[in-house]
């Protein structure tokens, strides 16, 4: 399927892209010498060790390892497939993918207006109308009396959809005079609704209006909160195309930096306790959109700090949901983030607490918050009575299916542990425990690059890193002919610069992404930084010396098996004689 995008079309993509705008925009990088800096989106870390290469168009961490050209940045970091990724590098660029054979396994481009803009412009009438309505001093009116100050409702893009059928509609276009394509856009984007038949009306009326953005800021739905009394409370756009609830979080996109600087996010449920906490200078809340907390959520608010606060209502509803948002949130819990539970007294929650007790007092419940190890192993403990046999067999049984969910770590390992104490403290026979013993702490760390390289290995990375260097390899057919492990390799890479040019080591990579050898030649690219081109030219020389010698011995072994075939027994153990020091020693 991927093959199916032309390699041209990737290589000027990637040699129009800068992967350092780009990764900027994501994670701010800090010039350090010819490379720009930034800590590592990828695992936790204080110091930054992530390095993005500006003129090879390349990231690497040498922290954890990872590394990649702009596409595969996007497909790590946003999740995305290799055609997802390239789309979205395209459009950043105004390019438009070629379709040749390719429209059948993507989802057609859409038709019509860009719905990013379209709702930022619905946005804007939302604001607008905040100010000039008729209607505006109840919603006010409604929003001073819940503490809210105009600075607040601006820095959250608070608006007003006004009572009525159409204000909306009439603002994008009169509907009578056919605006079809506004329309169908406006519904797509879930602004409008549509009766069984088949009439246009605005979705959202009467209600005061919360856009949310997705984590970098594009505006892609909205919540809608009537005003005063009515039902629904709430009523939220619905999935669109740009609107995905299980992944988006209200408000991360404001609080992204301060979650990056405190270290943490805090999650509570409602838009209002986002904005009324920021309103009161906690600015690092963030909620879910009337769903459960999903592990991409999750993973989501990791990558921007390691630890996750989650604020659930102290009522039993409350505590059914803490418990379903542990439960997502065991498989993202790798070692280095942590997440902790607070609840709140009855009959609060974060918007009416933070506004009785203030910032400080709330700040103190935040650092109260329960750990999540002890909040599940408390749980599990409440569930089961340790003062009986069958009692201690019931927490083995219940925290079985929990600590599955666990990554390999040593959190998992540590929770584990404790509760074989609590189950062994109790009864006398812990160590038959069904456990399993032997730790397997895999390496979590995926080691910093460095080890010794083979001379191919070498060769390649140098000329993944400095194509020019293609121009020295004069006869690719003799390294391929040679079949010796990655000599085919290195003669393909050679090949296709001498074919076309590679822009940069980014664009050359990607021709090869459809190699199963393509993750170590992501590695070779990002191995060894510090070589200037000349000092790389004449390392690369001498690599290509010693392989015609390698080829030569090769062939000459070759040679000498065949000729072996029709030597005599005594004949062949002179050759040996003669020979072995030379032809063997490699
Ligand atoms: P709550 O009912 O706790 O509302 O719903 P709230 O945030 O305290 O709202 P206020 O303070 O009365 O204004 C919490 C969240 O659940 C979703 C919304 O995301 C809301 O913020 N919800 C609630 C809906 O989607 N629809 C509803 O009708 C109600
Ligand atoms: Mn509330």
């Amino acid at each position: 399927m991927a093959g199916r995008i032309p390699q041209a079309f990737i290589d000027d993509l990637i040699s129009r892209v800068d992967i350092v705008d780009l990764i900027d925009g994501f994670v701010p990088l800090k010039k350090a010498g010819k490379d720009y800096k930034a800590c590592c989106p990828f695992h936790g870390e204080k110091t930054p060790s992530f390095t993005v290469s500006q003129e090879k168009q390349f990231y690497h961490c040498f922290g954890c390892g990872v590394h990649g050209t702009a596409i595969g940045f996007l497909i790590e970091y946003d999740q995305l497939s290799f055609v997802e990724a390239v789309e979205q590098l395209a459009n950043k660029c105004g390019l438009t993918v070629p379709t040749d054979n390719f429209a059948a396994s993507t989802p057609a481009p859409r038709e019509g207006p860009d719905l990013y803009e379209l709702l930022e412009k619905a946005n804007d009438f939302y604001q607008q109308q905040l100010k000039t309505h008729a209607d505006s001093k109840t919603a006010v009116d409604y929003l001073k009396n819940r503490g809210l100050d105009g600075e607040i409702a601006k820095r959250f893009g608070v608006g007003l959809a006004p009572e009525g059928w159409d204000n909306l509609m009439q603002h994008f276009g009169d509907p009578s005079n056919s605006n079809e394509k506004i329309n169908e856009a406006l519904l797509t984007a879930g602004l409008l609704s549509k009766n069984e038949k088949g009439r246009m009306y605005d979705r959202f009326r009467g209600r005061i209006m919360f856009p949310i953005h997705d984590y970098r800021g594009r505006m892609v739905g909205f919540g809608g909160r009537i005003i005063n009394e009515g039902e629904p409370k709430y009523l939220n756009s619905p999935e669109t195309p740009v609107f995905h609830k299980g992944s988006e979080l209200y408000g991360l996109y404001l609080a992204r930096t301060s979650i990056r600087d405190t270290g943490h996010s805090l999650v509570v449920e409602g838009y209002m306790d986002v904005v009324a906490l920021a309103q009161n200078g906690i600015d690092f809340s963030v909620a879910t959109l009337g769903t459960a907390t999903t592990k991409a959520h999750l993973d989501r608010l990791f990558r921007h700090a390691p630890e996750v606060i989650f604020c659930f209502d102290g009522d039993r509803a409350g505590k059914e949901a803490a418990w379903r948002a542990l439960e997502n949130a065991l498989p993202a819990m790798q070692d280095g983030r942590q997440a902790s539970f607070m609840f709140l007294p009855d009959g609060e929650d974060p918007d009416t607490l933070v506004r009785k007790v203030g910032k400080e007092e709330f700040t103190r419940l935040i650092e109260s918050a329960k750990p999540l190890p002890e909040y599940l192993i408390d749980s599990l403990s409440a569930q089961a009575d340790l003062t009986r046999m069958d009692g201690s067999a019931r927490l083995a049984k219940l925290a079985q299916p929990l600590l599955e969910r666990l990554p390999q770590g040593v959190l998992r390992q540590l929770i584990k542990q404790r509760i074989e104490q609590l189950v062994g403290t109790q009864i006398s026979i812990a160590a038959a425990a069904p456990t399993g013993r032997a730790p397997s702490r895999r390496e979590i760390s995926r080691g910093t690059a460095q080890q010794g390289k083979t001379d191919i290995q070498q060769a390649i990375g140098y000329l993944l890193q400095h194509p020019e260097l293609a121009a020295r390899v004069n006869d690719t057919n003799t390294l391929r002919d040679s079949e010796l492990p990655g000599f085919g390799m290195l003669a393909d890479i050679a090949e296709s610069i001498q074919q076309s040019p590679a822009p940069n080591t980014a664009a050359l990579l990607e021709r090869f992404r459809e190699r199963k050898e393509f993750p170590r030649l992501e590695s070779l690219a990002s191995w060894n930084h510090i070589y200037d081109d000349e000092a790389a030219a004449e390392a690369f020389d001498v690599l290509l010396n010693n392989f015609a010698t390698n080829i030569d011995t090769a062939r000459l072994n070759q040679l000498l098996e065949k000729a072996k075939e029709s030597l005599t027994s005594d004949e062949k153990e002179e050759i040996k004689k003669l020979l072995h020091t030379d032809i063997n020693s490699d």
